[in-house]
Order: C-alpha cells, then sequence, then structure tokens
C-alpha cells in the first residue's frame, strides 16, 4: 500500500467517524425544534452537524484531490463552489424578511432538487464498472434520482412563483389532471424497468422532461390555501432527492441526512393535512378528486360597519375576557411587541386575555408562535384553535390582527367555498369582533371573507402597528 493510499484510508475513516457525530446532532436537532422552549439549542445542534459535516467533506475532497493528478483542479473547484454559494447564501439570509421566508425556503428546495438531477445525470454520464447486481441498482439509482429531483426543482419554482404572488395562487385545473399525473407515472415506472435492463441517453432525456412537467403540474393544481403542506411536501421531495444523491455519491451522510429530511417533511405534511381537514393523498397528488369550484368570488356580502381606535380602546377598557388571533398581517405590520404590551396593560386590569393560534396562520408553520415569543408573551397564554375555539362564544371582545383565511366562516358554512372543510378559529362566535387591516381585500386564498360584515363585527383599518400604538396610548 502506497503512503499515498494509506492516508486516503484514514482520513475516510476519520471522516466516516464524523459523519456519524453530525448525523447525531441532526437528530438533536430535530428533537429540539419540536417545542418552543427548546427550539434555539436545536438549531446550534442544527449548524454544529452541518459544520461538522460541511468540513469533513471538503477535507477528504481535497484528501483525494492531492492524490491524484488533478489537485489543482479540484481544489479550485471546491473553494469557488464553497465561496461563491456561501456569499450568496449568508447576503440573501441576512435581506430576507420573515415575511419572505417560506418562498426563500422553496426556492432552496429547488436548488436540491437540481443537484440531485445534475448528479444522477453525472452517474450516468460517468457510468462506473461495477459487477452485475450493482450495475443495475446503479442505474435505478440514476433515473430515480433525475426523476424525485426534476419534479422537486420545477414543483418548487412554481411554489417560490405562488408565494411570492408572482404568479396567481389560484389552482390550474387541466382536463384529465389525474390522467396527466397517473400517465406520467407510468412512464416513469416503465421506463426504469427498461433503463436498468438497457440503459440509453433517450430515456434519460425523457424521464427528465416527464419529471419537469410533473412537478410544474402537481403543484401549479394546488389552490392557495393548500400550498402550506405543499411546501412541507417539496420539503420531504427535497430530502428525498438529497438521500438518492447520497446513494449515487456513496456518501452516507448525504443518505441519512436526506432521509431524515424526507420523512419529518412528510409527517409534518400529514399534520398540517390533518389540522386543515385536507386529504394528505389528495394534496400530494396534485390535488387529486379536486374539481372546479362552483364558487363565485364577487358576492354582495353587505355592509360593513367601522370603529375608531378611541372605541375599539373603550371596548377594551370595558372587557372581562379577550381573545387575540393574530395572523399574516400582524407579521407584515409587524406588530407582535405592540400586541404583547397591549397584552401586558390589560392583564394588569385584570382582564383575562387569551390567543388562539390558526396551525396555518401566517406563512409558515409556527409562524406566529414564533413572533409572540419574540415579544415575550407568556407561553401559557398562547392556545391552540382547538383549545380555544369552544370558549370563543363566552368571550366578549376578539382581536382580529392582521388574519383572513383562517378566521373565514365561509369555511364552516359554506360547502362550495375553496376553503371549505378546512377548520377554522370561530371567532363570529364572540361578543364583538374588531378586525385589523388596511382594507376590504381577500387574505391569501383569494377568497372574500363574510366575517366582515357580520352584525358583531367592525373594521379597524390602517396599518396594525400604527392602530396598535394609537390604542396603548388610551388605554
Ligand atoms: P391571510 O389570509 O393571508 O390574510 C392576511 C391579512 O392581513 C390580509 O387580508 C391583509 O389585509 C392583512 N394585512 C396585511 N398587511 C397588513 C398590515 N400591515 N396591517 C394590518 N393588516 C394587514 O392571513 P391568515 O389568516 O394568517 O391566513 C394564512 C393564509 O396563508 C392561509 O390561507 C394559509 O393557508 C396560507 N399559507 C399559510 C402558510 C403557513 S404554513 N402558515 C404557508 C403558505 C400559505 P389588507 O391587505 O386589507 O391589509
Amino acid at each position: 500500500m502506497t503512503n499515498d493510499t494509506s492516508a486516503l484510508l484514514s482520513a475516510e475513516s476519520l471522516a466516516g467517524a464524523a459523519y456519524i457525530v453530525a448525523a447525531l446532532l441532526f437528530i438533536f436537532s430535530l428533537a429540539g425544534l419540536s417545542k418552543h422552549e427548546t427550539a434555539r439549542s436545536g438549531v446550534a445542534y442544527g449548524i454544529a452537524g452541518m459544520s461538522i459535516a460541511l468540513l469533513s467533506t471538503a477535507w477528504l475532497a481535497l484528501q483525494n484531490a492531492f492524490t491524484n493528478s488533478q489537485a489543482a483542479l479540484g481544489i479550485a473547484l471546491l473553494l469557488s463552489a464553497v465561496t461563491i454559494g456561501g456569499t450568496i447564501g449568508i447576503r440573501r439570509a441576512r435581506v430576507v424578511q420573515m415575511t419572505g421566508m417560506p418562498e426563500l425556503i422553496a426556492l432552496l428546495h429547488s436548488f436540491v432538487g437540481l443537484a440531485a438531477v445534475l448528479v444522477a445525470w453525472n452517474g450516468h454520464l460517468e457510468d462506473p464498472s461495477l459487477p452485475g447486481a450493482l450495475k443495475d441498482i446503479h442505474h435505478a439509482e440514476v433515473f430515480i434520482g433525475v426523476f424525485i429531483g426534476a419534479v422537486t426543482f420545477t414543483g418548487s419554482i412554481i411554489a417560490y412563483l405562488k408565494l411570492s404572488a408572482r404568479i396567481q395562487s389560484k389552482p390550474l385545473v387541466l382536463p384529465g389532471k389525474n390522467f396527466l399525473n397517473l400517465g406520467a407515472l407510468s412512464t416513469f415506472v416503465g421506463l426504469t424497468v427498461w433503463y436498468v435492463l438497457d440503459p440509453q441517453l433517450w430515456m434519460l432525456v425523457t424521464v427528465t422532461a416527464v419529471a419537469l412537467a410533473l412537478g410544474w403540474h402537481l403543484v401549479a393544481s394546488i389552490g392557495g390555501g393548500d400550498m402550506p403542506v405543499v411546501v412541507s411536501m417539496l420539503n420531504s421531495y427535497s430530502g428525498w432527492a438529497a438521500a438518492a444523491a447520497g446513494f449515487l455519491l456513496n456518501n452516507d451522510l448525504l443518505i441519512v441526512t436526506g432521509a431524515l429530511v424526507g420523512s419529518s417533511g412528510a409527517y409534518l405534511s400529514y399534520i398540517m393535512c390533518k389540522a386543515m381537514n385536507r386529504s394528505f393523498i389528495s394534496v400530494i397528488a396534485g390535488g387529486f378528486g379536486i374539481t372546479a369550484s362552483a364558487f363565485k368570488a364577487d358576492l354582495n356580502l353587505g355592509e360593513h360597519r367601522e370603529i375608531s381606535t378611541e372605541d375599539t380602546a373603550e371596548l377594551l377598557r370595558n372587557a372581562s375576557s379577550v381573545v387575540i388571533t393574530p395572523g399574516y398581517g400582524m407579521a407584515v405590520a409587524q406588530a407582535q411587541h405592540h400586541v404583547a404590551d397591549l397584552t401586558r396593560k390589560l392583564r394588569e386590569r385584570d382582564v383575562d386575555v387569551r390567543f388562539g393560534i390558526h396551525p396555518v396562520a401566517g406563512r409558515l408553520p409556527g409562524h406566529m408562535n414564533v413572533l409572540l415569543a419574540e415579544a415575550k408573551v407568556p407561553y401559557d397564554i398562547v392556545l391552540e384553535m382547538d383549545e380555544i375555539n369552544d370558549e370563543l362564544s363566552e368571550t366578549e371582545v376578539v382581536l382580529v390582527i392582521g388574519a383572513n383565511d383562517t378566521v373565514n366562516p365561509a369555511a364552516a358554512e359554506d360547502p362550495g367555498s375553496p376553503l371549505a372543510g378546512m377548520p377554522v378559529l370561530r371567532v363570529w362566535e364572540a361578543g364583538n369582533v374588531v378586525i385589523f387591516k388596511r382594507s376590504m381585500a381577500s387574505g391569501y386564498a383569494g377568497v372574500p371573507n363574510p366575517l366582515f360584515f357580520r352584525d358583531n363585527s367592525q373594521m379597524l383599518f390602517g396599518d396594525a402597528k400604527e392602530r396598535m400604538e394609537e390604542i396603548l396610548q388610551r388605554i
């Protein structure tokens, strides 16, 4: 054994040990992220795990480079990829607003998908000489990697365009859409078998095109209201795409990490589907079973009433129970600190103040909980939708702060509504409802809200933070 080869072997076993430590840190990270109180340490474990993974992979790549004749080229490529990617990543992460996180995450998923496609294509072009069954397995990995990666790539780009409102969030309903999806899946299965038996370039080109079209169609067919589940599903797909790339690159850590992301993303999507009363299969199959709705968006819902900040303050001063239901608008206005101040002032006056949090309020899972925790609202008064819903009818005043779809009565009462069947906060059952928003515009799903026209509802127009400031001065 030459000195170079033994150095490489010991580098590989050291990297193997580092990968085990990194994988354990990722598992601790997931465990930490499951609770508010431990979320920060969960993030710290994740950063530590990723740093170890990156450093050991880079070090292994450098050792590899030194043992072959193209050392300089290998090192130059590695350093420039890390520098360019790292610079863009740090810049984007520094400027992104909290409200822009979901679309940034969708965009990042698309890179994972694209990377998996490129790795798999490379697996075809540099077909390694492997014996019998191992060669077949390699070919299956190439085909599956291209398929999952390409679906993730275009699906994530469409999700990014919808979430950033660059395209409409309405579901696309093509004639025979379920047959189109099934046709694409059958083509993939049939071609996989053929490719394993007799790999040819045209098959890889075909499956790449079919998977790119399928990813686009699956996500384009999902309406705005179901987008949270789609983003979490794409997160899962990106994990499986990374795992597929891990098999091709013979990288155990990538396989373990991809499987962790894939399975936790799938489980999160399942929980969100249950919370939104949506069929999991229907959502992952691109709205399978969903037909064009008979819903009319321009219904005449009547007259709305307005309220001033003086009268809202008066209402709150005389109330004994108040429930606050925040939504995306609170995040846009960055009103969480003022909301926390109001909560403190009201509690000092012995008013029973609680929060009702819808599972998909805002634009990412746990969005409202994060903002309220940042503003130091005590955890014990922040309740989930199911915990607060039955108590809303006994509540004197509900403040709806920049929430819309999550408090829309049409979801509970109108079977033709695109939101039908999704559980919502039943704020309309309270004595008085004050809705903070800037206009009569619809929410994310583009569905008009009859809540604004109820007899016990009053609109407080304007930016939620500014209106809160005025109320705080009057309490
Ligand atoms: P939305 O239905 O998105 O409505 C937010 C409301 O906030 C808007 O109607 C807007 O009305 C108001 N608003 C915006 N800026 C404001 C400001 N500066 N001050 C006061 N109000 C402001 O909110 P929601 O009830 O939280 O529902 C979330 C929606 O997003 C659901 O449809 C959900 O499915 C979807 N979604 C959720 C997620 C996750 S995981 N949470 C991810 C993607 C999508 P004006 O423009 O009139 O002010």
